[in-house]
């Protein structure tokens, strides 16, 4: 197994053409990247849709003269587009976030004790700047100003001098970049919400290009929730996203109004988005037990976070934007499909020791893209005490019929035959969309 720094040595630079590398289509504009990924290459994330801000980190990377500063909103995807971008030019990238005590040794590297006796170990700027690659400073309106200060000749293009390592000079790689995400554009905070953040010394941020970025478009948010969440449903992906930017705007409506009191106090970042969306299908057992997992995900997602005000007007606003909230039975029109192991173990619990006099049912859906566009099949199921009725086919056609009797069930149980054939379904890409009679 190589080093990393052996692995960094070997990367040869290569001229790519910026239109096939981001866009798919040739364009002619050259952009520097590397021909192979490295362990410190990002992964391609193929969920991820780029903001209108990655033009101007694109036009960056064409021709970085200066170092780049991205900022905006929390979680609204700064660092995540330019690890996005970085990937597909296969670029290195040493990440470093900030903090107050952050010290420039944990840049640039200190001297530490291995076999005995005293070797220098780099820091991810010295690795960046003297292998190549690009150096992510997250959160970088956090440091304290003498390491800002200290950065300097860095983001001048200067060598960087290592006292430490016998007075060693790293000119940087031509391959070097340098880019920092923050909350702020440098000049401090106005809202109140990003504390510790510090008004940056005009020296300092006078030497960066600046991106201003915001919260993606609600039909990007929408697609985003979607294809990661495809048991979701769209109408509910869609009023999610509206409850984030309802949130939105009342934050930003006091901002515009002049006042430094936010009528909420916290921001619905698509970081939260996600999550919430993520907890809204884990807990989708909790309806069983009149728990409605959308508000219980949006307490542990985002309102947790918020005052006692703040909170209740989360809820208020949840009940009135998703009007099953308020209802307990989990088979209603608003039910959130379960996929894959959580719904197994959702039937696994439900249909455990309930007896076929009782009837329960399921009801599952596959839906695919053919080449007559979305086509979806479903398949009903209903334990009774003679056996188990099955009605299976092309959504809305019907269907056929299929009965099996109690003593061809496995172990004579219409329940366990039920159940049996509903998992095998739900591991075939089938999700759960009703059931009945459970427990
Ligand atoms: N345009 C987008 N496409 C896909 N995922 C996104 C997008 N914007 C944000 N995200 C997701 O939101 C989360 C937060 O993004 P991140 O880059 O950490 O935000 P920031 O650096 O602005 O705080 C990540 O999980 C990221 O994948
Ligand atoms: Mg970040």
């Amino acid at each position: 197994m190589p080093t990393l720094q052996e692995e960094l040595s070997r990367l040869q630079p290569v001229d790519c053409d910026a239109g096939l590398v981001f866009g798919g289509k040739a364009s002619g504009t050259v952009v520097r990247g590397y021909a192979d990924a490295t362990a410190l290459t990002p992964r391609i994330d193929p969920h991820f849709r780029f903001p209108e801000a990655s033009r101007d980190v694109i036009v960056w990377f064409i021709a970085p003269e200066d170092p780049l500063y991205l900022f905006g909103p929390t979680g609204c995807g700064k660092s995540s587009c330019i690890r996005q971008l970085a990937a597909r030019l296969k670029y290195p990238v040493f990440e470093v976030t900030g903090h107050g005590r952050l010290e420039f040794a944990d840049l640039v590297g200190h001297l530490s004790l291995k076999d005995g006796s005293m070797t220098y170990e780099y820091g991810p700027l010295a690795l960046a700047m003297r292998y190549g690659g690009l150096f992510l400073f997250n959160e970088m309106d956090v440091i304290a100003p003498d390491v800002a200060s200290g950065l300097h000749g860095v983001l001048d293009g200067c060598p960087l001098c290592i006292p430490e390592n016998g007075g060693e000079l790293i000119v940087p790689h031509p391959l070097f970049r340098f880019a920092a995400t923050a909350n702020t554009n440098g000049g401090g905070d106005t809202t109140g919400l990003y504390q510790g953040t510090q008004r940056q010394n005009l020296a300092f941020a006078d030497r960066f290009l600046l991106c201003e970025m915001s919260y993606p478009d609600a039909s990007v948010e929408e697609e985003l929730l979607r294809e990661r969440f495809p048991t979701l449903p769209p109408q509910l992906c869609r009023s999610m996203v509206d409850y984030a930017n309802e949130i939105r705007r009342q934050f930003m409506g006091d901002r515009a109004d002049g006042g430094l009191v936010h009528a909420v106090e916290v921001i619905f970042s698509t970081r939260s988005l996600l999550r919430w969306a993520d907890l809204t299908i884990r807990y989708q057992p909790l309806a069983r037990h009149g728990i409605q997992p959308i508000t219980y995900a949006l307490d542990r997602a985002l309102a947790f976070r918020a005052g006692r005000e703040t909170r209740a007007m989360l809820h208020e606003l949840a009940q009135r934007m998703f009007p099953q909230a308020g209802e307990s039975s989990p088979s209603t029109a608003g039910e959130v499909p379960l996929s894959g192991d959580a719904a197994i173990r959702f039937l696994a619990d439900g249909l455990d020791g309930v007896d076929a006099g009782h009837c329960p049912k399921l009801h599952l859906r596959k839906t695919g893209h053919g080449p007559q566009g979305v086509t979806s099949k479903d398949w009903c199921g209903e334990a009774r005490p003679d056996g188990m009725y099955l009605r299976f086919g092309r959504t809305g056609s019907g269907g056929q019929g299929r009965f099996v009797a109690a003593d061809a069930c496995c172990r004579q149980d219409p329940v366990c035959e039920l159940r049996r054939r509903a998992a095998r379904k739900l591991r075939d890409g089938y999700v759960l969309i009703h059931s009945e009679n459970m427990r």
